[in-house]
């Protein structure tokens, strides 16, 4: 059950993950979504890339902070990408939304296409770190900013799920990570707390 619920949150699919996993995970991590979209500081008119949207919570909150801007969402799973296009049918009509899979490891955009990028509770899943933060680095505009979310190692761990297949980070693993990687800048956004998790967002500049 636990490598069952571990495969879902990497890559949620089938009638659970579209009933079970899609609304679980946008109702936790709705104020993680809300810190990310504050930190990145998206403007009315910007392009902006999100990766991994799972049940699509950012997609729908960012688009409410733009007008003339797009946000692009990616996801490796097929799932997720229907059911986004299914519920963002409208916005993607009047061409404020657009939804379509991809990979973080390659992604089909030409380079400088972006002025904002942002993944929530994904990196975990990656298969090369350092190959996905010069994909995103690839698609931002130089001065564009990136916000790299999730929840810490410390509180992470002490979920059982978390043994199958996810890597775990401490918030300045991230932050040397994406210096590693050239971006400058790089802030981390964490106020520990006593809850289950907590709410972590990695920002840079490219
Ligand atoms: C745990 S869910 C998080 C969903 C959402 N960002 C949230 O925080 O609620 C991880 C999502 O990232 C997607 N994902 C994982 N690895 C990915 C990759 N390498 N490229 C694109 N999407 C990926 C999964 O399909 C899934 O929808």
């Amino acid at each position: 059950m636990k490598r069952f619920i571990a495969a879902q949150l990497r890559k949620p699919s089938g009638w659970f993950g579209l009933l079970v996993m899609s609304p679980l995970l946008n109702r936790a991590n709705r104020t993680l979504v809300e810190k990310t979209l504050t930190v990145l500081g998206i403007e009315p008119d910007h392009m902006v890339l999100e990766i991994g949207f799972g049940g699509g919570l950012a997609i729908a909150q960012a688009s409410k902070r733009m007008t003339t801007g797009v946000i692009c969402g990616v996801d490796f799973s097929a799932d997720m990408v229907r059911q986004s296009r299914r519920r963002f049918r409208r916005e993607i009509s009047q061409g404020r939304v657009r939804v379509q899979i991809g990979d973080v490891s390659q992604l089909e955009f030409p380079a400088a296409s972006f002025d904002r990028a942002f993944t929530i509770n994904t990196i975990y899943f990656w298969p090369d770190v350092m190959r996905g933060f010069s994909e995103i680095s690839r698609v931002l505009k130089d001065g564009g900013r990136i916000a790299v979310s999730l929840r810490p190692k410390n509180k992470m761990q002490k979920f059982a799920v978390t043994q199958h297949n996810f890597q775990l980070y401490h918030p300045t693993d991230v932050a040397a990570l994406m210096t590693r990687a050239g971006f400058r800048d790089v802030r981390v956004h964490h106020e520990p707390s006593d809850k289950f998790y907590d709410d972590v967002v990695v920002e840079g500049t490219k």
